[in-house]
C-alpha cells in the first residue's frame, strides 16, 4: 500500500502525511513542486524525512507550467465569470499530471491531497488523476477525518510529534495559494463579501495610489501567440511571468476582488493578484486586434468562456478541452509581432501595436484620399441586401414602429 502525496511542507499537508502513515498504514511519498509560489521549496525535504517519509520528490515546474498551462490557456483569452483569470485552477492539472507520474514510478496505487471538501481544488487534482490513471484510489483526509479546526489539528501533532514552526511574525489568516501566476486569498477577514480587504493582505502589488507617478512602458513581443520577449530581448515563458509580475506589481496592476461560483454550487469570495497575466491578456488582445481575422476572433470569443468553465471545474485532461485547444492553437500561427505598452496606476494601457502579419491596412481604412483601395458606392448594395428581410417584415406590418 503505497499513496503519492501533494507536500507542500505546511501544517495541513504535514498532519495528512502522519495521518496517512498511521491511519491507513500505508507508505507515504511526497510531492512538492515549485510553480513559482515564491517560496523555497527545498525545506519540504527536512520536513517529510522528519516525519519518516523515505521517497521524497521536489520538483522545479516552472517552465513547464509557464508554457504548457498558463500559455496556452492565454491563447484564448481566457478569464472566468468576467474577472478571474485562473491562477489556481491552471496550476492543478499540472500537479494531478505530476502525482499520476511519481505514482507509476514508485508503483503507488493512491494519491492523496490537502484540498477541502467544500471547494474547486479536489474536484480538479482528481479529474486530472482519473483521467490519466483510471484505477487510481483516491485518498481526501479533509472529506474524511474529524480534524476540523485549527485546535484539532495542533493537537494532533502535539499527539503525533509533528514540529510546527513558530514562525516569527504573524502568519496571514488567509487561505492562500500561489504561483507564477497568481496569489490568491480566500477565508477570514474577507468571508464577508461587503468588508473591503485590508491593504497588508496584498503581498505582490502595491495599491494603485501608492504605485509611481512616472509611467513605465513597456514592449511584448509574441510568436505564434505567446510572448517571447520582453523589450526586444527574448526569454523563457517562465521568467517573462516572473519579470512581468515585478513590473505591473510595482504599478499597481493585477488585483482582483470579487464573488465567484464554485464547481460545487456556493459562491465564494476570492481576492487575487494577477500582475503579469493582466499585462499579458490585455498585449494578447492588442496583437491578436491586427493579426487575426475577425470572424476567426470573433468565435474564439464565443468559445472562451466555454474553454474558462472547464479549466475552472477541473476538465483540463478532457477530449472537449483538447478540442478547443486545437482550434484555439490553429488561430494563433498568425499572432506574430510587437506590442507597446503602458503601466500606470493600476491601468495597463496599450499604446501601440505592429506586425509583419498586420491584417490592418491603412490604405483603406484612411479618412484621406483612399486612391481606389476601397470603393464607397459598394456599400449601398451592402446594406441594401443586409436590410432586405428588415424590409421585408416592415412592409408585412412587423415594423417595430407601429
Ligand atoms: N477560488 C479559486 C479557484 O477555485 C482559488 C482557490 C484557491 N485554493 C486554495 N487551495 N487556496 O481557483
Ligand atoms: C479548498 O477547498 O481546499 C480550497 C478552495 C477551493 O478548492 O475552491
Amino acid at each position: 500500500k503505497k499513496v503519492v502525496l501533494a507536500y507542500s511542507g505546511g501544517l495541513d499537508t504535514s498532519v495528512i502525511a502522519k495521518w496517512l502513515q498511521t491511519e491507513y498504514n500505508c507508505e507515504v511519498v511526497t510531492f512538492t513542486a515549485d510553480l513559482g509560489q515564491g517560496e523555497e521549496v527545498e525545506p519540504a525535504r527536512a520536513k517529510a524525512e522528519a516525519l519518516g517519509i523515505k521517497e521524497i520528490y521536489i520538483d522545479d515546474l516552472r517552465e513547464e507550467f509557464a508554457r504548457d498551462f498558463v500559455f496556452p490557456m492565454f491563447r484564448a483569452n481566457t478569464i472566468y465569470e468576467g474577472e478571474y483569470l485562473l491562477g489556481t485552477s491552471i496550476a492543478r492539472p499540472l500537479i494531478s499530471k505530476r502525482l499520476i507520474e511519481i505514482a507509476n514510478e514508485t508503483g503507488a496505487d493512491a494519491i492523496a491531497h490537502g484540498a477541502t471538501g467544500k471547494g474547486n481544488d479536489q474536484v480538479r487534482f482528481e479529474l486530472g488523476a482519473y483521467a490519466l490513471k483510471p484505477g487510481v484510489k483516491v485518498i481526501a483526509p479533509w472529506r474524511e477525518w474529524d480534524l476540523n479546526s485549527r485546535e484539532k489539528l495542533m493537537a494532533y501533532c502535539d499527539e503525533h510529534n509533528i514540529k510546527v514552526e513558530n514562525k516569527a511574525g504573524k502568519k496571514s489568516p488567509y487561505s492562500m495559494d500561489a504561483n507564477l501566476l497568481h496569489i490568491s486569498y480566500e477565508g477570514d477577514l474577507i468571508e464577508d463579501p461587503w468588508a473591503e480587504p485590508e491593504e497588508d493582505m496584498w503581498l505582490w502589488s502595491v495599491s494603485p495610489e501608492n504605485a509611481p507617478d512616472e509611467a513605465t512602458y513597456l514592449n511584448i513581443t509574441f510568436k505564434n501567440g505567446d510572448a517571447v520577449a520582453l523589450d526586444g530581448v527574448e526569454k523563457s515563458p517562465a521568467t517573462i511571468m516572473e519579470e512581468l509580475n515585478k513590473l505591473a506589481g510595482a504599478n499597481g496592476i493585477g488585483r482582483v476582488d470579487i464573488v465567484e461560483n464554485r464547481y460545487v454550487g456556493m459562491k465564494a469570495r476570492g481576492c487575487y493578484e494577477t500582475p503579469a497575466g493582466t499585462v499579458l491578456l490585455k498585449a494578447h488582445r492588442a496583437i491578436e486586434s491586427i493579426t487575426l481575422d475577425r470572424e476567426a476572433a470573433h468565435l474564439k470569443d464565443e468559445l472562451m468562456p466555454k474553454y474558462a468553465s472547464l479549466i475552472y471545474n477541473g476538465y483540463w485532461w478532457s477530449p472537449e478541452r483538447q478540442m478547443l485547444q486545437a482550434a484555439i492553437d490553429e488561430t494563433q500561427k498568425v499572432v506574430n509581432g510587437e506590442v507597446r505598452l503602458k503601466l500606470y496606476k493600476g491601468n495597463v494601457i496599450v499604446v501601440g501595436r505592429q506586425s509583419e502579419d498586420s491584417l490592418f491596412d491603412e490604405a483603406i481604412a484612411t479618412f484621406e484620399d483612399d486612391a481606389g483601395a476601397y470603393d464607397q458606392k459598394d456599400a449601398e448594395g451592402f446594406i441594401k441586401l443586409n436590410a432586405l428581410r428588415l424590409r421585408t417584415a416592415a412592409k408585412k406590418g412587423r415594423s417595430p414602429l407601429k
